[in-house]
């Protein structure tokens, strides 16, 4: 209606007016044409983003398969996820799955993301890797599994990535589980070297906290989904914690396919009621030991009201503040035991436990992107070549033997 008055307030002739009407059928089709083509160049999309974002330049980014699995089906395809994370530079391009724009050969893309997930390991085969490669071409592994589950084992990865994107401090972009922020929101680790608020120096909890806290009733809880996991030896760890518990008629609530409560993903939020309310201590029990490997886990514990009783193969000072956890590993089972009980039982030493809260916060940052925004801001500014050049040794976990794991699909 509207378009039609405009027209008619422009006054144009009737054989005017049908041949725009024409125009505008005819471009109609060739749009959708180009939309539901599949076999368009690339450049044909580019240059309607571009003129649609002001920018010169698209960098595009291509998925090298495993697009289905966890870290790489968090990207969206196009240039969505930089827009939608408002991203400084949102001139970047996803491509999810080469077959989507036939007429771009691999070697056009300015970055190859490869993850190498437990499904697909990286390996050598014909359809491993690109065939062509341009020197200017960043190749890049993505990864938030550790080696322990997805080591890197085929020498054909050395000196082949120039970048990574990892949750390890050394990694070229950094991907933490999770943020840790000050009162002014600002985000402030985890990182290598922390200036952590002395906790004598903390202030002490509320009266709200207090009454809160004061309600619990329950010692620990565990919320585990695998147990047949004995690569770090962490179901050990609890069976030998329980047995030391027992001398203070303690038990942790192991919840999960092997414990004796349940609680499906579907009630997610119900279960976190009930530890928030009833339980003292939360298990936060990485299922690998590795370099910088901390997984959001312990942020149950942080953000319900219980304190971590973390287990991983990591300095935990670099991730939390100080007297805001308890580290399973250092002490053992036995002190672990009577330290929970002791603490469990104690109100003012429990307290002490929650005054980080009033200096720090946590976030969850595994779906968050901000990783995304420094991928593409470097694709826009790093003009450095750089590569890694004994990979292997880098990532995988110097315990791995990997002439032991090679070819073996057990990870
Ligand atoms: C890419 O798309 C093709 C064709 O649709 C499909 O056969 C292939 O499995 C896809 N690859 C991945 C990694 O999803
Ligand atoms: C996006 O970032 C710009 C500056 O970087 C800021 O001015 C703007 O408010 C942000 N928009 C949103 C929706 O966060
Ligand atoms: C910190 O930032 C988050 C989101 O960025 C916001 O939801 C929250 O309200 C902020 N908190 C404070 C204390 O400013
Ligand atoms: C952990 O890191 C802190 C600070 O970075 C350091 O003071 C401490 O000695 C480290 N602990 C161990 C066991 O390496
Ligand atoms: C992250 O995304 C996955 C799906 O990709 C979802 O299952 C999960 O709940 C999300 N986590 C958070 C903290 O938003
Ligand atoms: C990426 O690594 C390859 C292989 O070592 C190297 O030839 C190339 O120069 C590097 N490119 C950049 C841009 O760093
Ligand atoms: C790795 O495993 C192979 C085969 O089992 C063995 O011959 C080799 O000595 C091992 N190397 C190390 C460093 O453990
Ligand atoms: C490891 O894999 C490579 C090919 O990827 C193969 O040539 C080599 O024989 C394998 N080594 C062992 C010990 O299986
Ligand atoms: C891992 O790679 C080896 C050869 O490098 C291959 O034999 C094996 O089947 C691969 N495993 C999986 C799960 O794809």
């Amino acid at each position: 209606m509207a378009r039609r008055r405009k027209i008619k307030s422009i006054n144009y002739s009737r054989p005017m007016l049908l041949f725009i009407l024409c125009s505008l059928q005819i471009y109609i089709i060739i749009v959708l044409y180009l939309i539901f083509s599949h076999s368009i160049p690339l450049t044909t999309i580019f240059s309607d983003i571009q003129s649609d974002v002001n920018i010169k330049q698209m960098k595009t980014i291509l998925l090298w398969v495993n697009n289905r699995f966890f870290p790489l089906d968090l990207f969206s395809g196009g240039t969505d996820m930089f827009k939608a994370s408002n991203c400084s530079y949102q001139n970047c391009y996803v491509v999810k799955n080469a077959t989507e724009f036939p007429e771009m050969s691999h070697e056009e893309y300015d970055a190859i993301i490869f993850n190498g997930c437990p499904r697909q390991n990286l390996s050598s085969d014909a359809t491993a890797t690109p065939l062509i490669r341009r020197p200017s071409q960043r190749y890049i592994f993505f990864q938030l599994e550790p080696p322990t589950k997805v080591p890197v084992c085929d020498i054909l990865y050395e000196n082949f990535f120039n970048w990574t994107v990892t949750y390890r401090f050394d990694s070229t972009i950094f991907w933490p589980f999770f943020l840790v922020k000050d009162v002014n929101n600002r985000t402030i680790g985890p990182g290598l070297n922390m200036n952590w608020i002395n906790p004598e120096e903390m202030l002490s909890i509320d009266e709200d906290l207090a009454a809160k806290l004061r309600k619990k009733k329950k010692i620990a809880a565990w919320l585990v989904s695998n147990c047949w996991n004995f690569e770090n030896d962490r179901v050990e760890y609890v069976h030998y914690l329980q047995q030391a518990l027992k001398r203070y008629n303690e038990v942790v609530d192991i919840i999960g396919f092997c414990g004796n409560y349940k609680c499906p993903m579907t009630h997610m939020k119900q279960c976190e009621e009930i530890l928030e309310n009833d339980y003292a201590f939360y298990l936060a029990f990485e299922n690998s030991f590795a370099q910088n490997y901390v997984t959001e886990k312990v942020l149950r514990g942080l953000q319900h009201y219980m304190i971590p009783i973390v287990y991983g193969g990591v300095n935990y000072s670099r991730f939390l503040p100080p007297g805001s956890y308890i580290d399973a590993l250092q002490l053992g089972p036995e002190k672990l035991a009577a330290l929970m009980h002791k603490v469990g039982h104690d109100e003012n030493e429990y307290f002490r436990y929650f005054k980080w809260r009033n200096h720090y916060s946590f976030v969850d940052n595994v779906n968050k992107s901000t990783a995304a925004c420094e991928l593409c801001s470097k694709l826009n500014e790093d003009t450095e070549t750089s590569v890694y050049t004994e990979f292997r040794k880098w990532w995988n976990h110097p315990s791995m033997n990997c002439s032991e794991i090679n070819g073996s699909n057990d990870y």
